[in-house]
């Protein structure tokens, strides 16, 4: 079989089995172990969703309160991990930051043996935020905060370590919401990356660690930093459709929008864009709402093309008073459920992923020694 223009990126490739997430098809158009979304979205937590994709089954009530619990017993961070933080620079990319604490955890608690991979994937869901927003908050306001809140959701104590006081319910059940819709999404970059990773019988941090480089980049998980950049470079609807056809009359990208797999929608994004205009009303926005709509108004007009999860998310998050630069590591507090999902399903079945490629560099060349070379 050789490799042609329609292949391109893998694009269309089957490249292996999974019972976690189904991309495309009934109801929402995608589902986490055949619920919908839209269901998961309206009536789970976030953490009922980590359960589900990474225990296989919706948890029953006692099951799930004794996950909350465990998840809250496993944020702490060990001082080597705070003092890595500390020396990270100000001005370091939050994604390295992440990629960084991964990888020093796992040098301070390895995993020793494949039976324990459920207890390492329950602490980096428990712990990432930490990571981040210790690092955050030490480096934004100089202060060495307590990474252990009480606030029961991943969702609460995010915002909690974020703003120094728990956060309000609709903030924090919009930012739940956002960490579902982002926790599973099959073969995606960042998830074959692990699963690539895992198939060599790596270690867990280091399938993460490669996840989160993959994740970091605009055409992935980036794409929501970049997205909020450009609604915020317009001060009305009208500057921001004049702007946007410019940038498509220049072939420029527009972060946010298009998907491999979604042809006319991401069903993802009507649950986002709904709470980016709840959360707007709130905050008594001017205009980024507005430009927002009229982005996504002018893309489908123009180009025919769609807002992606990545675009309307980025509102969300704004409204919540959350940095632009810690938009794509809350991704990665979301996805590492879905990431340690794909790792512990490659390792039930395991063979290596290597492909092929078709060569096309030169034909057999003669050697010619150093000092015979022009
Ligand atoms: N802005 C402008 N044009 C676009 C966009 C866009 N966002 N997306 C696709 N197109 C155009 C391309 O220029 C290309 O046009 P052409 O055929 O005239 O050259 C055509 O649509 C096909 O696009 P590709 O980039 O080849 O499609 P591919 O399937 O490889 O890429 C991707 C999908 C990477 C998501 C692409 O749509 C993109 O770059 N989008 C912007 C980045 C982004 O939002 N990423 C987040 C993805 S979702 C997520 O990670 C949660």
């Amino acid at each position: 079989m050789t490799a042609s223009k329609k292949t391109a990126g893998l694009a269309g490739v089957i490249a292996g089995q999974t019972a976690l997430c189904k991309v495309g098809g009934e109801g929402a158009g995608l589902s986490y172990r055949g619920y919908d979304i839209y269901d998961l979205c309206d009536y789970a937590g976030f953490e009922e969703v980590a359960f589900l994709l990474m225990v296989g089954h919706l948890p029953n009530r006692s099951e799930l309160d004794g996950y909350i619990t465990k998840l809250k017993s496993l944020r702490g961070l060990p001082d080597a991990v705070k003092q890595v933080l500390e020396i990270v620079p100000a001005n370091a990319h939050p994604m390295d930051v992440l990629r960084s604490g991964v990888s020093i955890l796992g040098n301070l608690e390895p995993e020793e043996d494949f039976a324990n991979q459920q207890s390492v994937a329950d602490r980096l869901l428990a712990c990432l935020p930490s990571m981040l927003l210790y690092w955050h908050r030490f480096h934004a306001d100089g202060k060495r905060i307590d990474v252990e809140t009480d606030d029961d959701s991943v969702s609460g104590h995010f915002l909690h370590m974020l703003h120094g006081k728990p956060p309000a319910e609709l903030h924090r059940k919009s930012l739940d919401t956002t960490l579902i819709l982002y926790a599973e999404h099959e073969f995606n970059a960042s998830t074959f990356t692990a699963r690539i990773i895992a198939g060599t019988l790596s270690d867990f941090h280091s399938a993460v660690c490669g996840a989160i480089g993959a994740l970091r980049g605009p055409l992935h998980g980036g794409a929501n930093e970049a997205a909020m950049e450009l609604i915020q470079k317009f001060s009305s609807p009208e500057e921001a459709i004049k702007g946007v056809i410019g940038m498509l009359e220049r072939k420029e990208k527009i972060m946010g929008f298009g998907h491999r797999v979604y042809t006319t929608s991401d069903p993802r994004n009507s649950v986002n864009k709904k709470m980016a205009g709840v959360l707007a009303d709130e905050a008594g926005d001017t205009h980024l709402y507005a430009n927002s709509e009229a982005i996504e108004k002018v893309m489908w007009d123009e180009k025919k093309i769609f807002a992606n999860a990545d675009f309307f998310a980025a509102t969300v998050y704004h409204f919540m008073g959350i940095p632009t630069y810690l938009f794509t590591p809350i991704f990665v507090c979301s996805r590492i459920t879905g990431w340690s999902a794909h790792i512990m399903e490659q390792r039930a079945d395991n063979k290596l992923i290597r492909p092929a490629a078709d060569y096309i560099g030169p034909g057999l060349q003669t050697y010619v020694r150093i000092e015979d070379r022009r």
